[in-house]
């Protein structure tokens, strides 16, 4: 049994035994005490019936009959007359004498108690008085031994008791499957937080019930889960990094070996070496880029928002981006208009522009046409980059924006980029608290939606 039911077990058995514990005492105090009572209330109005006879017949016969009468009842009585004198009595017991003085002389006419000590004393007694013609003439003392109520209690005692052993034994039981079923699922949760922490993700709580501990149980399958998830993504990662390093190495050292063991014309050479440092650039660029995802993940990157004119940053872009579309003989269209504004990281939103146009131009033949088009509906921004490219098949297109992700598997040198370009500008875009949609179509051209909250 866990420590924890354990622990339950006891702080549950300790409050329902302690309550059980006060209410029997009180119980049985009660019971007692009524007990005695009734006892005494009819022993006194044994003794106020033979009083009512003695009244009506004060002599020696009548005496006689009462006395004989009780002498086989279990209780006794003892008759005087006003000065104290036994004129007879059902038992001849000195004990009784001793009670005979304590009555004072102005008895109530319903009687009085004598002795209701049924501890100690071995009689319960009562005393009523024999009234004649408005005078007292004699007393009627009523006993009873105590020993049949010893007898009496003991019998209650007992039966108590019993029902004490059956009231813990109950509770026991009761406890024992409580604290085991209180405890059960808080168990479990531990064994599977340790299972998580030892890397083993596959945890099964089961989640039944729709209180704390339930939601406690789905939060912990969650967290499982995602851990599962994130692992297992760290080592797709690693894998494409390990393998997107590998190949621009494998160019560099296969060219690298034949510039340094073969007699190549100078043309030649010059070429390898221009792969050579083309595939150099590209491995830097890789680094840089997987240094920025990096940041990215740590939450580490910086957003430095500013207040934008967006009329000017467009203008500049297209300033910066013209040559890149004229050496492709391919066109940039850029339509802004004023006043619209933006909190954002200029340098940042920049990346997100530079790296769609350079997917346009990059995916798109010569003569195509590229449009970047800025408006505000409500309090948002929309900048959309929309090319008459090759596009991107529908079955690609979920997974666009994933990290690594590309079309062409196979890496051809002209277009060969490492995937990671829309993955930074899905990073960059939330990072600002925007949105990013793509929609294309294979052949007919790619537009991505960047929606941003506006300012000003
Ligand atoms: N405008 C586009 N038209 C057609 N295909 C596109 C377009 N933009 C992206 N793609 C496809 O999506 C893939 C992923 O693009 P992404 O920018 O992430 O990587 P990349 O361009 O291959 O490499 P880089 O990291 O250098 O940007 C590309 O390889 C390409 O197949
Ligand atoms: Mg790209």
């Amino acid at each position: 049994m866990s420590k924890l039911s354990i622990k339950l077990g006891i702080i549950f058995f300790l409050i329902i035994f302690g309550l059980v514990i006060l209410m029997f005492l009180f119980l049985h105090s009660a019971l007692v005490d009524s007990r005695i009572e009734e006892e005494l209330i009819s022993l006194q109005a044994r003794g106020n019936s033979h009083r009512a006879i003695l009244e009506k017949h004060f002599d020696a016969d009548t005496i006689s009959h009462v006395t004989l009468m009780e002498s086989e009842a279990n209780t006794d009585v003892v008759i005087t007359d006003v000065n104290g004198k036994i004129l007879g009595s059902s038992a001849n017991r000195d004990s009784f004498k001793g009670y005979l003085h304590r009555s004072g002389f102005n008895i109530p006419r319903k009687g009085e108690i004598l002795e209701d000590n049924w501890k100690k004393g071995s009689f319960i007694s009562t005393v009523s008085p024999i009234e004649i013609d408005g005078r007292t003439e004699g007393r009627v003392y009523m006993f009873q031994d105590t020993e049949s109520l010893h007898t009496l209690i003991k019998r209650l005692n007992g039966n108590f008791l019993l029902a004490g052993i059956i009231a813990v034994c109950l509770t026991l039981i009761i406890i024992f499957f409580l604290s085991k079923g209180l405890a059960k699922p808080l168990i479990n949760m531990k064994e599977a937080t340790y299972q998580i922490s030892r890397g083993d993700f596959s945890v099964s709580l089961p989640q039944n019930g729709n209180d704390e501990l339930g939601d406690l149980a789905h939060s912990i399958s969650r967290l499982a889960n995602d851990l599962k998830y994130l692992k297992q993504e760290r080592i797709d990662f690693l894998a494409s990094i390990s393998h997107e390093l590998r190949t621009p190495l494998t160019y560099i050292k296969g060219y690298a070996d034949i510039v340094h063991s073969r007699n190549l014309s100078i043309e030649d050479r010059d070429k390898y070496l221009n792969i050579i440092r083309e595939e150099a650039n590209r491995l830097s660029d890789l680094i840089k880029d997987l240094f920025d995802l990096a940041k990215m993940d740590k939450n580490s990157f910086i957003i430095q928002k500013r207040y934008l004119d967006l009329t000017d940053f467009m203008l500049k872009i297209k300033q910066k981006f013209t040559p890149a579309f004229k050496e492709k003989e391919m066109e940039l269209k850029v339509s802004c208009p004023e006043d619209l504004f933006i909190m954002a990281d200029p340098s940042r939103l920049e990346q997100i522009i530079f790296n769609l146009l350079d997917n346009a131009i990059k995916y798109s033949p010569s003569g195509a046409k590229t449009l970047l088009t800025v408006s505000r509906k409500k309090k948002d921004i929309y900048i959309k980059i929309k090319d008459n490219g090759k596009g991107i098949p529908e079955e690609d297109l979920p997974y666009i924006l994933n990290r690594f992700y590309r079309v062409d598997k196979s890496r051809t040198r002209s277009l060969g980029g490492t995937g990671l370009g829309l993955s930074i500008v899905k990073e960059l875009v939330l990072a600002h608290g925007g949105k990013i949609s793509v929609k294309s179509k294979e052949g007919k051209g790619t537009e991505f939606e960047l929606i941003f909250k506006g300012a000003g």
